[in-house]
């Protein structure tokens, strides 16, 4: 049975563990902080839109999906801003483009709940039936401002730039895939929720730091998500793992459960055999007359940028042998090497390296590992530090093909240390083998290896710079 390991990180978003990588998915102090900080903010994508208005972004490991999201919260969040710039500038209608991707979707969405909970609960009469139906048309009714398409196409038109945003996501995990939309975000008192299954004394004393959101998602983005799967999965109104999950008390905490029942919702629709009460079928027109084209023009502000959202449930090596695509920016957030070596092994670089934009292109990782970095610069590439301002330290590599966008170089210590044995990278000739393998011929050659080991070779480095 597939079961998950679920807990709130110090930013609210929520973080996952894995018995079976005995790994966590995301850091402590924040999934949604790390993802910005690892990705998002090294990608330095304000510079690249300066030049560009077309992008490829293939996320390898998407897991919940934390680094796709933030990734779509900077789309969103730039062409507000842009717009807004824009706007001013031409001193044209003022109007709030947010208004158009988020459309009080949620404050519908929320308001249909209440009374949809209502009704579940079973606490209506008849009485309650009339003023619901009067609630009900009140917020059809809702005259919230729509804009048309056209009116967002000739503001995009000023610009005269036509954001392409290609974003293609791959895991082995159909299920963490389907449940990604759901995760909510979570405040300081939802820490209460942390009762861990699993024993991580690490984590426990790690997700006692203080609450510290910095970052915050646009909800719209989990219901992107959600609709492009029960667009393009139907399966999982049908799979059993999924409606466990989503069914579970010990999960619900970790839920939205206002997309919950809305999932509900459209599953009732689509069965054949249960015979809804009217209130139950009237509820779903109201959805469907309303609040989902109201959804649909928000989806289509982000159409008119062209934007395409693709998900492959597969090994990853497979999904890009039979990939043509060439990325600007390439998340790679697999597990450690030690645990998850095959998307680390030389012969992995070197098929990103085919897959990667020869003049803007950029390989992000949170991995600082010796063996990773020698692996990467096997491949080809230049290979550099992410270097985090805010706690002044280096928290991950960047690897290109373009020498310029290196802003932190690898240091006489990195390099040493690429030298010796901790430098030694993991084989995968044909791209295919298991973890496993991978791990033993690895361990056959360090252990074979006459080069200095890592730990004297620290020792000696410290001797030297200390003389
Ligand atoms: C550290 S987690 C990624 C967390 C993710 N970025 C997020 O925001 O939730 C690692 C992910 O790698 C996936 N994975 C492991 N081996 C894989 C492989 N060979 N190909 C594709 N995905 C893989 C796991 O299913 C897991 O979801």
């Amino acid at each position: 049975m597939y079961e998950l390991y679920p807990y709130f990180t110090n930013d609210g978003s929520i973080g996952l563990f894995s018995p079976e990588a005995d790994d966590i998915y995301h850091s402590t102090y924040g999934a949604l902080t790390e993802a910005y900080e690892k990705f998002i903010i090294p990608a330095e994508l304000d510079t690249y839109f300066e030049n560009n208005s077309q992008i490829k972004v293939l996320d390898i490991c998407y897991g919940i999906g934390y680094n796709s999201k933030s990734f779509l919260n900077f789309i969103l969040e730039k062409n507000i801003l842009k717009f807004e710039k824009n706007i001013k500038k031409n001193h044209i209608l003022k109007y709030n483009i947010a208004t158009i991707y988020t459309n009080k979707i949620f404050n519908r969405i929320n308001k249909l709940f209440c009374i949809y909970k209502r009704y579940t609960d079973k606490i209506f009469n008849n009485k309650d039936i009339q003023n619901n139906i009067s609630e009900i048309r009140g917020i059809i009714n809702n005259n919230d401002t729509i804009y048309s398409n056209n009116i967002l196409q000739d503001k995009l038109s000023i610009n005269n730039k036509k954001y392409k945003i290609y974003l293609k996501v791959l895991d082995t995990d159909k299920n963490l895939f389907y449940l990604s939309p759901f995760f909510r975000q979570g405040n300081k008192n939802d820490k209460k929720y942390n009762k861990l299954n699993f024993n991580y004394e690490k984590i426990t004393k790690l997700l006692n730091n203080e609450f510290n959101q910095k970052y915050q998602l646009d909800q719209n983005i989990n219901l992107l998500i959600f609709k492009y799967i029960i667009n393009n999965c139907p399966d999982i109104f049908e799979d059993s793992e999924i409606l466990r999950i989503l069914n579970s008390k010990k999960y619900k905490p970790f839920f939205d459960q206002k997309l919950c029942a809305y999932f509900k919702l459209l599953r009732n629709k689509r069965s054949k055999y249960t015979l809804p009460g009217s209130l139950y079928v009237f509820l779903h027109n109201i959805y469907y007359s309303h609040v989902s084209t109201s959804y649909k023009k928000a989806l289509n502000g982000l159409k008119i940028n062209n934007f395409i959202f693709e998900h492959i449930i597969a090994d990853a090596r497979q999904s890009i042998l039979s990939d043509n695509n060439i990325y600007n920016f390439i998340f790679l957030d697999a597990f450690t090497p030690a645990k998850c070596p095959a998307l680390w092994s030389l012969e992995f670089f070197k098929l990103l390296f085919e897959h990667l934009d020869v003049n803007n292109g950029m390989i992000l990782t949170y991995s600082n590992s010796a063996a990773v970095r020698n692996a990467m610069i096997n491949a080809g590439f230049f290979v550099g530090k992410i270097f985090n301002k805010e706690l002044n330290k280096f928290t991950g590599t960047i690897a290109t093909k373009n020498k310029t966008l290196i802003k932190h170089e690898l240091s006489e210590f990195d390099l040493g240390l690429i030298n010796s044995k901790a430098g030694i990278f993991y084989r995968d000739e044909n791209l295919n083998q298991l973890n496993e393998q991978i791990i033993a011929t690895h361990q056959k050659e360090v252990y074979e290896s006459d080069k200095i080991s890592s730990s004297k070779y620290i020792k000696q480095f410290k001797l030297t710079t200390e003389n």
